[in-house]
């Protein structure tokens, strides 16, 4: 089993997703360990608790500099022996602490097809650049935004008229099918880098998206 920690900073409803999966034995070689979050007040803390797994929940101001910040984190990390991380809603940028301790062993869940749309809003960036095609990125995580290797992607077509509203909902319903296979994949050895190129071997559930 491979041992997990998660970082929201939000709603954490793709946290939820995962421990959802997790009570139901449904998450492969995976094991959700810890909760990171940089908002004690987010629901994602909320959801940590109500399912039992322990939560780091820090404000980042307390901490001299981010890299003091970041040293309490792994220092959780190694204490629970964590293997992998999943950023899923984590609002900040990984430093050199985190990437030194845990590179290449970081993903990330972005709602655009990157490189399109990196940072805040990628939806409300989508729908005001007008694009008829957005999607959801899941990628390794390196010290730019957005940027790392990416090992899946799927399209998601916007309508005319489409609301923001309506198009988040569209988006994280696929966000909350692709994360959980592609960390199940992740742990089980089926995700392997080779350069800026991710070699997917036997894809499980993948369903060749249909483009209209
Ligand atoms: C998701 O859309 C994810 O792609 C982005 O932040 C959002 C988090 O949503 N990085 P939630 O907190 O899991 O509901």
């Amino acid at each position: 089993m491979k041992r997990v920690a998660v970082f929201a900073s939000g709603s954490g409803s793709n946290l939820q997703v995962l421990l959802d999966k997790a009570k139901n034995d449904e998450l492969g070689g995976a094991v959700i360990e810890l909760v990171v979050s940089d908002k004690p007040e987010a629901k994602a803390v909320e959801r940590a608790k109500q399912a039992g797994v322990p939560c780091l929940a820090l404000v980042p101001k307390e901490f001299a500099d981010k890299a003091a910040y970041e040293e309490r984190i792994v220092r959780e990390l190694k204490q629970r022996e964590i293997d992998f991380i999943v950023l899923a809603g984590y609002m900040r940028l990984c430093g050199p602490i985190l990437l030194e301790a845990y590179g290449g062993r970081i993903i990330n869940l972005h709602p655009s097809l990157l490189p399109a749309f990196p940072g805040k809003d990628a939806i409300g960036q989508a729908l005001a650049y007008g694009v008829k095609y957005t999607g959801v990125t899941v990628h390794f995580v390196d010290e730019g935004m957005d940027t790392g290797p990416i090992i899946a992607q799927e399209p998601v077509k916007i309508h005319d008229h489409e609301t923001k509203e309506e198009l988040t909902r569209r988006v994280q319903e696929v966000e909350h099918r692709l994360l959980p296979q592609v960390l199940i994949d992740w742990v089980e050895g089926r995700i392997h880098v080779d350069g800026r190129v991710v070699i997917y071997e036997n894809r499980r559930g993948s369903k060749e998206p249909t483009l209209q």
